[in-house]
């Protein structure tokens, strides 16, 4: 049987990463995190001398990108060709390059086709994919769709202690340059159509983890 497919949005702080992994645990699907994807093509983009700001060279970078990431929710591994770069995708430098992959359209649409060959591939009873235009773009008719939201104090409260970071300040201001670049490219801060917004500035991880369950079980 087809692979259920559950797309699951939001921003930084939202918990969508967490909650997204331990959903996914608890029904004993794969979770694929598309922001890993983007962040490594960055990395690879970098490591061959180009600049992400450089359409052409996001380009030629997709033509012989070759990713391979875990779908298992408890190994968190991503390598590009045969290099390991579960690490090296989140230092500053590939982070702040991540937007100029964002932007190139031309790629998202060949990504978009790499997530869904992805999922439907893999060997599972269902697949958590989670990212920024899931919901809307990848998969808008997928049977689960969620939109992980949170108050922006609260998301940068929460994002500065996963960092270790002291300056909450600095850290929801880079969120907040971070949402308004992403916000160009594909509003995530927005339901659509048919997404149940999980709101979870007042849930705790475990209610968090429960509401996502409750959307995927009432739809399957
Ligand atoms: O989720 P994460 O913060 O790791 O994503 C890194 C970046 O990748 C985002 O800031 C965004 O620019 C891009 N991204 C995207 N579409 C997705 C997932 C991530 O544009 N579906």
């Amino acid at each position: 049987s087809e692979t259920f497919f559950v797309g699951i949005d939001g921003p930084a702080g939202s918990g969508k990463s967490s909650v997204s992994k331990e959903a996914a645990r608890r029904l004993g699907f794969g979770y694929l995190d598309t922001g890993s994807v983007y962040r490594a093509l960055a990395w690879f983009v970098l490591s061959r001398g180009g600049s992400t700001t450089d359409p052409a060279a996001v380009e030629s970078g997709f033509a012989d990108f070759e990713p391979s990431i875990s779908l298992d929710p408890d190994v968190r591994t991503i390598a590009v060709g045969e290099t390991d770069v579960t690490d090296a995708i989140r230092t500053p430098e590939t982070t702040a390059a991540v937007a100029g992959v964002a932007k190139t359209l031309s790629v998202r649409e060949k990504i978009n086709e790499l997530f869904r060959r992805i999922v439907a591939d893999a060997s599972l009873p269902g697949v958590i994919v989670e990212g920024r235009d899931i919901t809307t773009v990848v998969a808008p008719d997928a049977p689960a769709r969620i939109l992980l939201t949170a108050h922006p104090d609260v998301r940068a409260a929460r994002r500065s202690k996963e960092m270790g970071a002291d300056d909450v300040a600095a850290v929801a201001e880079a969120m907040r340059r971070r949402d308004a670049s992403d916000s160009t490219v594909v509003d995530f801060l927005n339901a659509a159509e048919g997404v149940t917004v999980v709101d979870t500035t007042h849930l705790n991880f475990d209610q968090s983890v429960d509401a996502v369950l409750a959307v995927v079980d009432e739809r399957r």
